[in-house]
C-alpha cells in the first residue's frame, strides 16, 4: 500500500527531470506525482523510499511529509509538532535535529519557531514513554525538517540523512568541484543519461526516443576537475545505482529491516552492466587527474572513466566519430585557465575572454560532429567565444545563476540549429 507521502527536494529547474527519473525507479508504483518548485512529491511505500535513496541521482534528500496543517502561531507549530506520532519512527535512544526553512512565513523568529517543534517533539516522547530523545546539531540519528509557508506548517521526516549529493566515493574534492547532483542534472538536461523531455513535461520527446547512453554515445569532459561529470556518467553507463557506496538516515529509524536493503542493494548490482557507452575525462593539472582516478576508484568504475592529463586548448577528441563534450571550465578568479591560453591570458582579458576564444576554434578545428555542453555563470559565454548557441537551459551551482549553453559543431564552424 502506498501510504507514504513523499517529498523530493531539487535544484530548481530540475523538477521535470527528477520527475522522469522517479518514474524510471518506482514505475507503478509512484502515484499522484506531482511537480513542484523546488521539487517533486509522490505516493509511495515505505520500500519505494529505500529505492529512491539508492538511485535517484537528481534528488537532494528523500522526505516522508508526517504533518500539513495551518498555523499562525508558534503554539500552532507546536501543536502541530505534538499531533505527529515520532514515536513509531524512532527510539529515545536516538538522537535528532530540527532544521526549518521558510517561505513568506508571517513569524518573527525561525530559531523560536525550530525551538518549538524540537519542544513538542521531546514533549510527547516524554508524555508517551517517560523519556525523551536527545538533541545533537552536529551529527543527528534522525533529521526533521520544519517548512513554514504564509499558512501551513509541514513537518518532514529525513530519510537520506547526508544530502543525496554525497555519494560516498569523494576521496578529494579538487578546487571547485560541482555537487554530484549537478552534474546528474547535466547530463539528463542534455539527453545524454534520459531522452529528451518535451518542453515542461517529464514525458520523452516520443516514447521511442533514446537517451545518448542508451544509443552508446561517448561523453568526454576536457576540464574534469576532480572527475565528477565523468563519475556520474560512467556510473550511469554501467547502470550503477547512485548510493551503493554510502549509509542512509533510514538505517536509524524504526521501519528499518536490513534483509529488505541488502535484497534491494543486491537487485541493483545484479542490473549492473558492462558500459553502454565510453567516458573520458582529461585536466591541464596532474594533481586533479590524479584525484580524479581516486575518486573513480572509490566509485567503482576505475576500469570505465578514462582519465589522461592535458591541455583542453590541445587535446584530440578521445575517439573518432563524435560524442557529447560536457563541461565547466574554469571561471573568473576562483580558478584561472592554465595552459596555452594562460600565459597570454592577463595580457589579453581579465576574465577568461581569450581562453574561450582558444577553446572555439579548436574545438571547429577537431571536433566536427561533437556537441558541446559548457555550464557557466558567465551569460555572454557565447559571444566571448563568438558562437551561436542552440539551447540555453537555466541552472542553479548552488546559489549561483547559470546556464548550460548547447554548441553543435561542424568542421571549421559551430552550427546554429535553431
Ligand atoms: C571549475 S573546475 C571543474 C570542476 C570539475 N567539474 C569537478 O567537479 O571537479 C575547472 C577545471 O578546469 C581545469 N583547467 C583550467 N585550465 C585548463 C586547460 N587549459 N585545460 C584543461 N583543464 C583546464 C582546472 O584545473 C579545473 O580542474
Amino acid at each position: 500500500m502506498n501510504s507514504l507521502i513523499l517529498f523530493l527536494p531539487c535544484a530548481a529547474g530540475v523538477e521535470v527531470y527528477l520527475a522522469y527519473e522517479i518514474l524510471q525507479i518506482l514505475g507503478a508504483s509512484a502515484q499522484d506525482l506531482r511537480t513542484m518548485r523546488g521539487g517533486v512529491q509522490l505516493k509511495a511505500a515505505w520500500r519505494d523510499a529505500l529505492l529512491l535513496n539508492l538511485h535517484s541521482r537528481l534528488a537532494q534528500r528523500v522526505l516522508i511529509q508526517l504533518q500539513d496543517q495551518p498555523y499562525s502561531s508558534e503554539q500552532d507549530i507546536y501543536n502541530a509538532g505534538q499531533m505527529v506520532a515520532w514515536e513509531l519512527w524512532f527510539g529515545v535512544d536516538k538522537s535528532f535535529k530540527v532544521d526549518i526553512t521558510a517561505q513568506h512565513s508571517p513569524l518573527k523568529s525561525l530559531n523560536f519557531a525550530t525551538l518549538r517543534v524540537k519542544d513538542a517533539i521531546a514533549d510527547r516522547f516524554r508524555e508517551r514513554l517517560g523519556e525523551r530523545p536527545n538533541v545533537e546539531t552536529f551529527k543527528p540519528d534522525v533529521r526533521i525538517h520544519a517548512h513554514l509557508t504564509a499558512e501551513r506548517v509541514i513537518l518532514y521526516l529525513d530519510t537520506s540523512g547526508e544530502p543525496l549529493f554525497k555519494r560516498g566515493w569523494r576521496f578529494e574534492k579538487g578546487d571547485a568541484p560541482l555537487k554530484e547532483t549537478l552534474a546528474a542534472a547535466m547530463l539528463a538536461a542534455s539527453g545524454w543519461s534520459m531522452p529528451v523531455l518535451k518542453e515542461g513535461t517529464s514525458q520523452a520527446l516520443t516514447p521511442e526516443t533514446q537517451s545518448g547512453v542508451e544509443q552508446g554515445i561517448p561523453l568526454y569532459d576536457p576540464c574534469c576537475g576532480s572527475g565528477t561529470i565523468v563519475i556520474e556518467a560512467a556510473q550511469i553507463a554501467c547502470q550503477m545505482a547512485s548510493g551503493l557506496h554510502r549509509r542512509f538516515g533510514f538505517e536509524r529509524l524504526r521501519p528499518f529491516e536490513s534483509r529488505l536493503w541488502s535484497e534491494l542493494k543486491e537487485i541493483a548490482k545484479a542490473n549492473e552492466c558492462a558500459p553502454r557507452a565510453e567516458v573520458f575525462g582529461s585536466d591541464i593539472s596532474h594533481r586533479m587527474v590524479d584525484f580524479a582516478e581516486q575518486n573513480a576508484a572509490k566509485a567503482a568504475v576505475a576500469g570505465v572513466a578514462h582519465f589522461r592529463a592535458g591541455d583542453a586548448l590541445q587535446r584530440m577528441p578521445p575517439v573518432e566519430g563524435g560524442g557529447v563534450l560536457m563541461l565547466n571550465p574554469p571561471y573568473g578568479e576562483r580558478i584561472e585557465t592554465a595552459g596555452v591560453a594562460g600565459a597570454r591570458q592577463h595580457a589579453s582579458t581579465e576574465d577568461g575572454g581569450e581562453f574561450f576564444v582558444q577553446l572555439a576554434a579548436h574545438l571547429k578545428g577537431n571536433y566536427a560532429n561533437w556537441t558541446a555542453w559548457i555550464l557557466t555563470p558567465d551569460m555572454k559565454l557565447s559571444s566571448k567565444m563568438r558562437l551561436k548557441e542552440n539551447r540555453r537551459i537555466p541552472m542553479w551551482n548552488g546559489p549561483i545563476e547559470c546556464r548550460l549553453f548547447r554548441y553543435e559543431i561542424k568542421k571549421g564552424r559551430m552550427v546554429d540549429a535553431g
